[in-house]
């Protein structure tokens, strides 16, 4: 049933594209390459993906699965992902801790699904006392926030509270948290989960499922997440930029599908067959997806506009533990998160996306 609905979305949308550019030029026009590095497949790539945005776009998307964070912004800045998609933290981290030569150049969502979740016999953050709690890096922004969370519970890891076992990406944390432990059989017991994996374990069989014990947006919010990142040198070679323009024009066609109320099923089924998960699953996760404060639709302007704020909270909680170490004193925050050519975030790109969009509609879902 699921396959078979897959293949037809997918039919339909090659159809959709490829009919009229056969009928003008007489032949298929090639696409075009994208590496595209992303620790999540979210909401809009799913649409983009489903249902022909990107083929519309005349883009062919190679989604490449970011195993953890010291990996994935290595790769994009030695050419071997031409754009990413990241948690904004990293890029603050090794922009101004590193001088790294990465820049910004949208958000994509307010961290839906963040969430601080456990194995099933652990109810209550207090339990996690004395335990070890699966992490990407432990100076990652993901390890900061869960500092943040157990801090406001009284449990502090400089203290030695509780440790951090240093594992990989969400996609590998989830894995390890339903199985219990690690591949060599070290135990588990809790770790943040992120868009999809908190809708995923609502609907894992009772003895294995996670248990929710803090959704991060009750804590820290507004909270800038997912945020489209690029090499600085790729923004001034113009067959690099234009990809980029591209992509993310893409991606916005697709985000303003997602966001539109009247494709909600349409929507559902592209995640659906994008994650392989239940009916179940994928509402729920469209509805974090399209959450008015933490989803992938909730860019000031649903434009992909990074939220001052949410970056500004961002920073706040990675001052907090300590994480900017290599930053010089008198080092200018407000400045340096201006958007601007040259500073963390330039979104010159985006607003040409925005200008470089294509009428597209799937031809039916
Ligand atoms: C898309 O790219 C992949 C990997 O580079 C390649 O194998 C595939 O043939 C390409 N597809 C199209 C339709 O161009
Ligand atoms: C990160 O991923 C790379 C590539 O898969 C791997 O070689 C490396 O060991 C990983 N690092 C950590 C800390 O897991
Ligand atoms: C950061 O790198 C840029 C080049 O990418 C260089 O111009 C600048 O001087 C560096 N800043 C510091 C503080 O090292
Ligand atoms: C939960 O189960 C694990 C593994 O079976 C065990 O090591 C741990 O002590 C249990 N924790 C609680 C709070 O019951
Ligand atoms: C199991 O794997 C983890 C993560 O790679 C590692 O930190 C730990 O030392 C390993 N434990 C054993 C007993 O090999
Ligand atoms: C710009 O990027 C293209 C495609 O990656 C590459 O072939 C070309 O050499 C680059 N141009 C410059 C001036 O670096
Ligand atoms: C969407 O799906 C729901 C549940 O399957 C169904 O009741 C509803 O009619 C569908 N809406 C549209 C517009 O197809
Ligand atoms: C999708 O999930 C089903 C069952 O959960 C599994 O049997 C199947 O291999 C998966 N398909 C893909 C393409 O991963
Ligand atoms: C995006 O939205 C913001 C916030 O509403 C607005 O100020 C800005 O002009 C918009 N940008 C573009 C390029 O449409
Ligand atoms: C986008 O298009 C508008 C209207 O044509 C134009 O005023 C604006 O300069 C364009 N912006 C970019 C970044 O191309």
């Amino acid at each position: 049933m699921q396959v078979l609905l897959f293949r037809s979305l997918v039919a339909a949308a090659i159809l959709a594209v490829a009919l009229p550019q056969e009928a003008a030029a007489g032949t298929t026009a090639a696409l075009e390459s994208v590496n595209y590095g992303a620790f999540t497949q979210t909401a809009t790539y799913s649409v983009a993906n489903q249902l022909g945005f990107f083929i519309a776009y005349g883009l062919n998307v190679t989604f490449l699965q970011v195993p953890n964070s010291t990996y994935g912004y290595a790769q994009l800045l030695n050419g071997g992902y031409d754009i990413m998609t990241g948690t904004i933290d990293n890029a603050v981290n090794f922009r101004f801790n590193s001088n790294d030569s990465l820049t910004v150049t949208g958000q994509l969502d307010q961290g839906p699904e963040l969430t601080v979740a456990s194995i099933p016999n652990i109810t209550s953050v207090a339990q996690l006392k004395g335990l070890s709690l699966m992490v990407d890096s432990a100076v990652s922004g993901y390890a900061y926030i869960l500092r943040k969370v157990l801090a406001l519970y009284g449990l502090h890891l400089e203290d030695g509270d509780y440790s951090f076992q240093v594992v990989g990406s969400t996609i590998t944390r989830y894995a390890d948290l339903v199985a219990g432990q690690l591949p060599n059989g070290t135990a588990v017991y809790a770790t943040i989960l992120t868009y999809p994996f908190t809708s995923e374990a609502s609907v894992v069989p009772v003895d294995q499922r996670p248990n929710i014990l803090a959704r991060v947006s009750d804590f820290i919010q507004p909270f800038t997440s997912s945020a489209f990142t690029v090499r600085n040198q790729a923004l001034s070679n113009t067959t690099q930029r234009a990809l980029i323009r591209t992509f993310m024009a893409a991606m916005y066609s697709a985000n303003q599908f997602l966001a539109d109320p009247a494709q909600k099923n349409c929507s559902i089924a592209a995640i659906a067959n994008q994650l392989n998960v239940s009916t179940a699953a994928a509402t729920s996760a469209y509805s974090s997806a399209i959450d008015p404060l933490t989803g992938e639709t909730s860019s000031p302007g649903s434009n992909f506009t990074v939220n001052r704020q949410g970056l500004l909270n961002v920073i706040d909680v990675r001052s907090q533990f300590d994480g900017f170490t290599e930053v010089l004193a008198g080092f200018n925050f407000a400045e340096a998160i201006l958007p601007s050519a040259g500073n963390l975030i330039d979104s010159s790109v985006r607003d040409e996306a925005l200008n470089a969009t294509v009428q597209y509609s799937p031809i039916s879902c």
